[in-house]
């Protein structure tokens, strides 16, 4: 006899948002979004913050990011994996370690990334999850006793394998505290537990670092994959993004 143990409608979820263009599948309004770009706008957020940086600020366009240039802000991001002529960044991790950005705020436009944030601006809360933070993110979420939501950036609304491969992680953690009723998330951890068995090949065979590497960009890549290197929870408050335990060092 099988043992189907009857789903608790007591317990809060957690769902898989594989792409930004499936967001209106889902009960935004009554969750917790956890947005990923592991490679690498999200994990790029976590290193500014580890660093200082006061305030990041989603943008979705490279106009409304130059409009930010105007008023004295410091911009970043990319188009493609390129960084955009003019900005002060790209989207590399390692242009955000400095601590010259302690106390500073940052306009951000990504190709996926802040695209996803505005995607889900709904949300209970939105909160932003990379390796960097995988720990600290976790155990906060588990916590919160709400829906979670994991939105995986993907590319350009296609399916991505390091999103959702992260998702996979990230479900696996919060089995802990959650109920698994969607498929997506089932989906998500199993890719997660069959590409931590075959780490290159599902590297190999992503188009995002595919990109990456024809960028000559193999140092991000590997340090995007790093868990634990940046101890921080992005959230969003009043239209930025600001480090939630900043306030507690
Ligand atoms: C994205 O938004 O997909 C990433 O930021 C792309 C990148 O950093 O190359």
């Amino acid at each position: 006899m099988l043992g189907f143990s009857p789903i608790s409608k007591k317990r809060k979820r957690v769902s898989v948002c594989l792409t930004p263009a499936m967001v209106d599948l889902f009960k935004v309004e009554e969750s917790i979004a956890v947005v990923i770009d592991v490679l690498r706008a999200t994990s790029s957020m976590c290193v500014a913050f580890d660093h200082g940086v006061e305030r990041i600020i989603p943008v979705e366009s490279i106009e409304d990011c130059m409009a930010y240039r105007q008023q004295g802000f410091l911009v970043g991001g990319e188009r493609n994996g390129e960084m955009v002529e003019g900005f002060d960044f790209g989207n590399s991790p390692f242009s955000y370690k400095n601590p010259a950005l302690k106390g500073k705020t940052i306009a951000m436009t990504t190709t996926n990334g802040t695209q996803a944030i505005h995607a889900v601006s709904h949300a209970k809360k939105i909160v932003v999850g990379s390796f960097a933070n995988i720990s600290v993110l976790t155990e906060w979420l588990g916590k919160q006793d709400e829906n979670i939501l994991l939105v995986c950036s993907g590319w350009k609304n296609r399916i991505n394998l390091e999103d959702t491969i992260f998702a996979g992680a990230m479900v696996k953690r919060l089995r802990q505290w959650y109920d698994l009723h969607e498929d997506s998330a089932l989906v998500a951890e199993t890719l997660f537990k069959a590409a931590n068995f075959r780490k290159r090949y599902f590297l190999k065979n992503s188009s995002h670092f595919q990109r990456l590497m024809h960028l000559n960009l193999q140092e991000d890549v590997k340090y995007c994959l790093r868990k634990d290197t940046h101890p921080v929870i992005p959230i969003m408050e009043n239209g930025s993004l600001v480090n939630l335990l900043a306030s507690r060092k």
